[in-house]
């Protein structure tokens, strides 16, 4: 019998959110509703993923190469991971995905929509995540947050303010285009206040 397949759920939002803060109690909340779970990130999930990300996060390059590379991964990251577990029933819960090439590369770096639009097509025309959890925060306190926790910023943490806004911009604009399958999560908010709206979430979906 074919297995049903598994619900692909994404994590996003600008760096100091709360995206990784909030993985593994997501996890755990998704394996306790009896969900076999596979964890990955982007840039990443792969071998070739993890060093591209390191490429991607501390080498300068023009941005249409980094755009590819994002690509470049993610396609490795869709076909040995994140496909195969889907279709054996497994859910994946991947801390960023494409969301995050319209914001970065896209908002941040100007890279017209429309280019990021062709490769996302390309790539995975076909498959889109069930659910985006998008963790929203004003830029101030995301890099408030940062600033007390992190010694040694990558090459886009490393970038100003302005950066962030049109980042932050980019992505309200996609949960707005797109509500059902992005759910906009206040993260201006103590950590259990975050974590009880996350509950009613994971249990309208599972
Ligand atoms: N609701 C919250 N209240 C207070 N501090 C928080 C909250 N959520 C996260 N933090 C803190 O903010 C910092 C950044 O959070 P986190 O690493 O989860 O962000 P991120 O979205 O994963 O960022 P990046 O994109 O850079 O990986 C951490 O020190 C974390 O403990
Ligand atoms: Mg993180």
């Amino acid at each position: 019998m074919t297995p049903v397949r598994g619900k692909f759920i994404t994590l996003e939002g600008v760096d100091g959110a709360g995206k990784s803060t909030h993985l593994d109690w997501i996890a755990e909340r998704l394996r306790t509703r009896g969900r076999d779970l596979l964890v990955t990130r982007e840039p990443g999930g792969t071998p070739l993923g993890e060093s591209l990300r390191k490429l991607l996060l501390s080498e300068p390059m023009h941005i249409e190469t980094e755009t590819l590379l994002m690509f470049a991964a993610r396609r490795e990251h869709l076909s040995r991971v994140i496909r195969p577990a889907l279709d054996q029933g497994c859910w994946v819960l991947s801390d960023r995905f494409t969301d995050a090439t319209y914001a970065y590369q896209g908002g941040g770096r100007g890279l017209p929509f429309d280019r990021i639009a062709v490769l996302e097509r390309w790539v995975h025309g076909d498959l889109q995540p069930d659910l985006t959890l998008y963790f929203d925060l004003s830029v101030d306190a995301a890099r408030k947050r940062l600033s007390t926790s992190q010694s040694h910023p990558d090459r886009f943490e490393q970038e100003g303010a302005d950066f962030f806004e049109r980042v932050r911009s980019a992505y309200r604009a996609r949960a707005a285009a797109e509500p059902e399958r992005i759910a906009v999560i206040d993260a201006d908010r103590s950590l259990d206040d975050v974590k009880k709206e996350l509950e009613v979430i994971i249990s309208s979906i599972c």
